[in-house]
């Protein structure tokens, strides 16, 4: 279990992802923390395109980051928008937390303040994982 001040670390990189987003046609600013077991902090923003498919959400980026980095376990992630209520990851996403972050939390904050959390077993109830292909 993560303690408080770790969560809050990791609000602040959601928050301060935020700020770097490349959302110039939807303008929806998104930021994503992931945590690890041993504490680590990645995070990534979402990185829009003029050809609108090829965008990136902030969750995805930020799991992209943390691969990259050779981190493949994780506890809790925040994501972060200026909406203003909480908003939660969207299908593709929850998907791709499914994969290696199967037991996450996932916590959302505004910029405002409001905050909403969820187990992603919540979120995506019957996923499409790695059992699924061997037809278990
Ligand atoms: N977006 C994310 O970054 N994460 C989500 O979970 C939902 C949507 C981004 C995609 C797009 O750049 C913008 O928010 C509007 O959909």
């Amino acid at each position: 279990m993560a303690d408080a001040s770790t969560l809050e670390s990791l609000r602040a990189a959601a928050l301060a992802a935020m700020e770097h987003a490349y959302a110039p046609y939807s303008h929806f600013r998104v930021g994503a923390a992931l945590l690890t077991p041993d504490g680590e902090i990645v995070a990534g923003c979402n990185v829009e395109n003029a050809a609108y498919p090829s965008g990136m959400c902030a969750e995805r980026v930020a799991m992209g980051a943390a691969i990259v980095r050779g981190l493949r376990h994780f506890t809790h992630v925040v994501v972060a928008t200026e909406a203003g209520t909480p908003t939660p990851p969207c299908g593709m996403c929850r998907q791709v937390l499914q994969e290696l972050a199967p037991g996450c939390r996932v916590i959302s904050v505004t910029r405002g303040g409001a905050e909403a959390e969820w187990p992603l077993a919540d979120l995506l109830p019957y996923p499409f994982d790695t059992s699924s292909l061997r037809d278990e």
